[in-house]
């Protein structure tokens, strides 16, 4: 498949201490809503700003394309500090989550915008349409208008309308929102192959875990305003660095434990946890992260915490199993909100029937509804970390 036209060599992007404090014209109150955020992206990177709704990641982005201006900081693409530059000076390209295309315009003029505009020749501009069109699989849509196209051919042709003009840098943000599931996983693919295959540096936003972990080299968390962890997929799943990342980045259960000299002590038990925060000092009460494949069920009291099965859920290749804490018979200690979420319990290869016990005895794997189990950590998954302030 011919690649369209010559690309240019894909750019570094570096974020320098950037601040945005944004004013109410009506009150004059100020707010800060990206706080001295660094980052640097590396050419052909695909990097993902993740975290909750009004954490600062559109504006984030905005500042990188150039629709906003620092506060404070610096924005370089590569050695050039693109800070005080209009968007269509600076070598990026967008593609938002209302995919923006033009309504009265085909597929084939929605795709040539940017090139007419960069007042490319006619016959490249035909040539590097058509082979753009059969990259994002839209050979034959030329002349249909976007209102008679799917939502996943119109993503495509905003994606194919960013790409053709060879930026830099791609910006995205929240791209695949308005696809169904199935669309989603499948363009999460297609966006990552043409990025891959083209080079490109990208910069993508979205508040979607799976979509953070499917399509990324790095991650970035953010909070708030602020960086909390960069990291690859890897990185931040089983090593986060704070409860809200944690429970952020994927399905987690947080054990109310006492932290003593690499290992947790849980109700009694000890626990020798592969990783813990370096902040935890001997003593100190802590978190122990469990993520679904760390936790097993037992028969009752054989583990760390009691509870009574609500849910079964079956994935096909796995089932989680949703576990709802009973308070233990001790009573010493009221649960705490920790103790009493529910715990997720995932149970890989569900057709398999028992599961061999250290005695010999076969144990089963998945209990009923309604069941009393108690839930068992498997330290080599777990995580001990600085319990979150309430
Ligand atoms: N032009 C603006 N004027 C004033 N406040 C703004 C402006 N743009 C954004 N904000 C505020 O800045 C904060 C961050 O907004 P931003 O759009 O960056 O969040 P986000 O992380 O992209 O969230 P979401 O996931 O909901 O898209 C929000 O509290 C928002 O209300
Ligand atoms: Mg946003």
């Amino acid at each position: 498949m011919p690649t369209p036209g010559k690309r240019s060599a894909p750019e570094s992007v570096r974020i320098e201490n950037v601040t945005k404090t944004f004013r109410d014209p009506a009150t004059g109150r100020e707010n800060t809503v990206v706080r001295d955020v660094s980052l640097d992206i590396a050419p052909g990177e695909l990097v993902t700003l993740l975290g909750p709704s009004g954490c600062g990641k559109t504006t984030t982005l905005r500042m990188v394309a150039g629709f906003e201006t620092p506060t404070s900081g610096r924005v370089f693409i590569g050695s050039d500090d693109v800070t005080q530059l209009p968007p269509n000076k600076r070598d990026t390209a967008m593609v938002f989550r209302s995919y923006g295309l033009f309504p009265h315009m085909n597929v084939r003029e929605n795709v040539a915008y940017g090139l007419k505009l960069r007042k490319r020749p006619a016959r490249e501009i035909d040539e590097r349409v058509a082979a753009m069109l059969a990259m994002v699989g839209l050979k034959g849509y030329e002349t249909r208008p976007p209102s008679r196209l799917s939502g996943g051919q119109q993503q495509r042709v905003a994606l194919a309308r960013s790409l053709i003009v060879e930026p830099g840098v791609l910006l995205l943000d929240e791209p695949l929102s308005n696809l169904d599931a199935l669309l989603r996983e499948q363009m999460r693919v297609e966006i990552r192959r043409l990025q891959r295959s083209l080079g490109i540096t990208a910069l993508y936003v979205t508040h979607d875990r799976v979509e953070a972990m499917s399509l990324s080299d790095r991650i970035v968390v953010m909070r708030s305003g602020e960086i909390v962890q960069t990291g690859s997929p890897q990185e931040i799943y089983r090593n986060p660095t704070s409860v809200f990342t944690a429970g952020f980045v994927g399905k987690a259960t947080f054990f109310p434990g006492v932290f003593r000299s690499g290992a947790v002590e849980i109700r009694g038990r000890t626990i020798r946890v592969a990783r813990f925060a370096p902040e935890l000092k001997d003593g100190d009460a802590c978190a122990v992260m469990c993520r679904p494949e760390s936790l097993v069920l037992l028969p009752p009291g054989e583990g760390v915490a009691e509870g009574i099965v609500i849910a079964n859920i079956y994935l096909g290749h796995s089932v989680e199993a949703v576990i709802r804490p009973v308070a233990t018979d001790g009573g010493d200690s009221a649960p705490t909100e920790a103790q009493s979420a529910d715990f997720i319990v995932q149970i890989d290869n569900p057709h398999q029937e028992h599961a061999d016990a250290p005695d010999g005895a076969l144990r089963p794997r998945i209990y009923p509804e309604g069941a009393r189990v108690s839930v068992g950590i498997d330290p080599a998954l777990a995580k001990a970390l600085v319990p979150e302030a309430e």
